[in-house]
């Protein structure tokens, strides 16, 4: 993305510096761009993808190609639209919306600087690439709208659930150390329902960029948010099932603190600490995990012994575990042969594995089960500007 400011803002920067933030910041936003500009956009099919011009400003949006930074001149926040009567457009677009994937996912892509792979409910705008961007763009200012109409409230506890792109984490982790605040230029769906957030940490919930290790390719990471806000947009009347709450684009905030937490206590687990797990037997949490009314399993001394006569740790074991590939002479031709891969002996000790994930079980590709990420990221963010 090519960005054509800057210097003028510099030196009005340098000229205020006297003067509080928020009076900084009414003059940077005359220097942005409105959102509702997005109706103007020139957006034209390019190689590979579309090019965007708006407000003196040029994105090239790409397949499989995030830019956090893309939309970061666009200004979405708008007082003076609060408490006007929502249209029936803003109705039928927050119905469009909210729980379902068909708009906000392609919105979500294009949020972050993509191209949608497939542009799922934008399809209606039949025809060329660069029509069903328009056709998002139209639906975004909609959208935005609908938003910056309804009422603020009081400080809210908002929670999301999901996958952080490194570079965005990165962005974060170093505005924790400068004290300076973050924005991301994409609508955010919230929630106030804490435990309802852990449901999109999973890996199904990985993007699609870099689907079934994102955390291994370093792309994304799985994290928590906590947002300490006053500037929350409440939409559970339209999405009562997951207590929705939405964020427009480019609010600011501080960052509080950031976590990480580990998930999977193997990834830490010395052999001693994995020789005693296995030394234990393991009660299930709930029925459906027993097996034949069985609900307690273990211990398993032979593999204990394995593991500290080898110095096995909980990350090699995970590997050997995967591998089937025993030493001798402790448990080979009792647990690497195939015909035990799916006997009682196999399966008990999975489900006895399953117990040790800290984040609650969850849907996954193979419906419900544990989440199995190694770790994720708690981050507490606090508005930056003032209600
Ligand atoms: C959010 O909206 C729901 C549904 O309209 C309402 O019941 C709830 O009280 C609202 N929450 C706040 C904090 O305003």
């Amino acid at each position: 993305m090519l960005r054509s400011c800057c210097s003028a803002l510099g030196l009005l920067l340098g000229l205020l510096s006297a003067h509080p933030a928020s009076a900084v910041r009414a003059i940077v936003q005359l220097k942005q761009c409105g959102y509702k500009s997005l109706l103007e956009a020139k957006v034209t099919n390019v190689r590979g993808g579309v090019k965007v011009k708006v407000c003196g400003e040029e994105v090239v949006l790409q397949k499989e190609q995030t830019q956090t930074d893309a939309w970061r001149f666009l200004n979405w926040w708008d007082p003076a639209q609060k408490g006007e009567k929502l249209s029936d457009e803003d109705l039928k677009t927050l119905d469009d919306y909210l729980g379902d994937y068909e708009y906000s996912r392609p919105i979500g892509q294009i949020g972050h600087g993509m191209l949608p792979p497939n542009f799922e409910g934008f399809h209606i705008f039949e025809g060329t690439t660069s029509a069903m961007v328009q056709g998002i763009f139209k639906f975004e200012v909609s959208l935005g709208n609908a938003l910056n109409r309804l009422p603020t409230t009081s400080t809210a506890q908002l929670y999301r659930g999901g996958w952080t792109p490194s570079e965005q984490l990165k962005e974060m982790q170093a505005a924790l150390g400068s004290g300076s605040a973050v924005s991301f230029p994409w609508f955010q769906s919230t929630t106030t329902d804490d435990s309802h957030a852990y449901k999109f940490m999973g890996r199904k919930s990985e993007p699609e960029t870099c689907a079934y290790d994102c955390i291994g390719k370093g792309e994304a990471f799985p994290t928590y948010l906590t947002f300490e806000t006053c500037h929350g947009k409440n939409v559970t009347e339209w999405n009562a099932a997951e207590m929705e709450w939405l964020l427009l684009p480019g609010l600011r905030f501080k960052l509080v603190s950031i976590t990480k937490v580990i998930n999977d206590p193997w990834q830490e687990a010395t052999p001693k600490d994995m020789a005693e797990w296995l030394r234990q037997s393991h009660t299930m949490p709930t029925k459906d995990w027993g097996r034949n009314g069985k609900m307690t399993f273990g211990p398993w001394p032979d593999i204990a012994d394995a593991v500290l006569a080898h110095s096995i740790d909980g990350p090699a074991f995970i590997k050997w575990w995967e591998d089937r590939s025993f030493p001798e002479p402790y448990v080979k031709g009792k647990w690497d042969e195939s015909e035990y891969l799916y006997s009682d002996k196999h399966q008990e000790f999975q489900s006895a594995a399953n117990t040790r994930f800290k984040l609650p079980r969850i849907s996954t590709r193979m419906g419900e089960g544990p989440n199995t990420v190694e770790y994720y990221y708690r981050i507490n963010l606090q508005d930056a500007e003032p209600c």
